[in-house]
C-alpha cells in the first residue's frame, strides 16, 4: 500500500537545513511498495528522488514530482568458513547507529566511518570515506530494485563502479537503482587503519581496540565538522580535485605548503586548504557562509536560501580557479538539477 502525500514541507529532511516542499511524498517501509510506487510515477509522468538522511543534498525550495523517503529497517549476519561475516543492513538504517552496534557485535572494518551523517542506503551512492577507509573496502553486495528491469537484483562490488566519492548509483545510472540494504563484509579479528593523522597517536597504545578508534574519529570529527543538527550543512561541500603529477610540480613552485596526497598515479589536493589559503574561512554572505573550522563545509546559519548558497558556492569556485588554476566540483547532490 502506497500512502501518498501532497505538498508536504522537507525542511527537517535535509540537513542543509533549507525550506523545500515536496509535490508529492510517500514514506518507503516495505520492499514490495516500490514496484507499485515505480509504477504510479511512470503513469502519472512524475520524477521520484530517493531521500535517506538527506545529508549530501541541496534543495530547491519547490520539489515536482514524488519523493520518497527510504525507511527501510533490518539486519541480519551470516558467518563465513574463514571466520569473516556477511553483514547484511537495510537500507533506511542510521549509517551511525549501524557502526556502533557492529562493534557492539565485535564486528570490524568501518571504525573509521564513525559518525558520517546519512543513512546505510545512501552510503554506496557516492562511496562515503574518512581516515584512510572507503565504503567499498567492505562491501561485498548491494540490493536494489532496478526500474528499467522492473526487478529486484543485487549488485556485486565491481558492478557498484566504485571510486573516490562516486558510483554506479550517482554517476553512471543516477535514476536506475533504488537500494534497499547493503551486505558488508567484516572481520572478528581487529586490524587498525591507522595512517591517518589524529589517529595515528593510537598506534603505541597497548590493547588497542576499535571502539577506541571510533571515539577517535567521533572527537576528531566533533571538532573540525559541525553538528548538522546545530548549523545546517552537507558535510565537505567540494570534492578534492585530482590532478596530473606535473600540474602538482608547478603548483608546489608557487605554493610549496599546498597540501596533496598520492591518487593512483595522479594527486589529490586538499581542498580545504586551497579555500582556506583564498581567505573564506570563516566567512559568511548573508545567511550562509564558510564553517570556521573546515574551509571545505558550507553552512545555512538558519533561513538560508538555496540561491545564496550557489552564489557562495560559485565565488569560491572563482576565487580557486583564479589563484590555482583547478576548478572545485561540488560533492553534494542538487536537486533540481543547476541550471547552466
Ligand atoms: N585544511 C586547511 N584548512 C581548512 C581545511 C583543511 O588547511 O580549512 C588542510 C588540513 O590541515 C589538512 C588538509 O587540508 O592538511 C585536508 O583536510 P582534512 O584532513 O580535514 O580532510 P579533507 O580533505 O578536508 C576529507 C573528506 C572528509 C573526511 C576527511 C577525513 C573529501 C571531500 N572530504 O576531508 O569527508 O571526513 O577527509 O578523511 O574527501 C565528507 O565527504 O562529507 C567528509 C567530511
Amino acid at each position: 500500500m502506497l500512502s501518498i502525500q501532497r505538498n508536504v514541507p522537507l525542511d527537517d529532511l535535509n540537513t542543509l537545513g533549507f525550506s523545500a516542499n515536496a509535490e508529492y511524498f510517500v514514506q518507503i517501509t516495505d520492499i514490495a511498495q516500490l514496484p507499485l510506487l515505480c509504477e504510479y510515477c511512470q503513469e502519472q509522468k512524475l520524477e521520484l528522488l530517493l531521500l535517506g538522511g538527506g545529508s549530501n543534498l541541496v534543495l530547491g525550495d519547490r520539489i515536482g514530482g514524488m519523493v520518497a523517503l527510504i525507511d527501510l529497517k533490518g539486519w541480519s549476519s551470516e558467518s563465513l568458513k574463514d571466520g569473516r561475516v556477511l553483514l547484511r543492513i537495510a537500507a533506511g538504517e542510521n549509517w551511525h547507529t549501524a557502526v556502533d552496534r557492529m562493534l557492539d557485535e565485535g564486528l570490524f572494518g568501518l571504525e573509521n566511518l564513525a559518525l558520517i551523517p546519512g543513512t546505510v542506503g545512501a552510503a554506496p551512492v557516492q562511496n562515503i570515506g574518512a581516515y584512510g577507509v572507503e565504503l567499498k573496502d567492505h562491501l561485498h553486495e548491494v540490493e536494489v530494485y532496478d526500474r528499467a528491469q522492473k526487478c529486484f537484483t543485487r549488485l556485486s562490488r565491481s558492478a557498484c563502479h566504485f571510486a573516490y566519492r562516486d558510483s554506479v548509483f550517482k554517476s553512471l545510472e543516477p535514476d536506475r537503482y533504488i537500494i534497499t540494504a547493503v551486505t558488508f563484509i567484516l572481520q572478528r579479528d581487529f586490524n587498525p587503519v591507522l595512517g591517518y593523522s589524529g589517529l595515528s597517536e593510537l598506534a603505541g597504545r597497548p590493547y588497542l581496540t576499535a571502539r577506541d578508534v571510533f571515539e577517535q574519529v567521533c572527537s576528531i570529527r566533533r571538532s573540525k565538522l559541525p553538528d548538522p543538527k546545530l548549523l545546517g550543512n552537507a558535510g565537505s561541500f567540494f570534492k578534492n580535485p585530482v590532478i596530473p603529477p606535473e600540474q602538482l610540480l608547478q603548483l608546489k613552485q608557487r605554493f610549496p605548503d599546498l597540501v596533496s596526497y598520492p591518487d593512483q598515479g595522479r594527486c589529490k589536493l586538499a581542498a580545504g586548504w586551497m579555500i582556506d589559503r583564498c581567505g573564506w574561512k570563516g566567512r559568511r554572505e548573508g545567511q550562509v557562509g564558510v564553517y570556521e573550522h573546515q574551509a571545505l563545509v558550507l553552512f545555512n546559519a538558519g533561513g538560508g536560501t538555496r540561491t545564496e548558497l550557489e552564489r557562495l558556492m560559485a565565488n569560491i569556485q572563482l576565487s580557486v580557479q583564479q589563484t590555482f588554476g583547478v576548478w572545485l566540483e561540488p560533492e553534494p547532490r542538487f536537486y533540481p538539477a543547476i541550471k547552466n
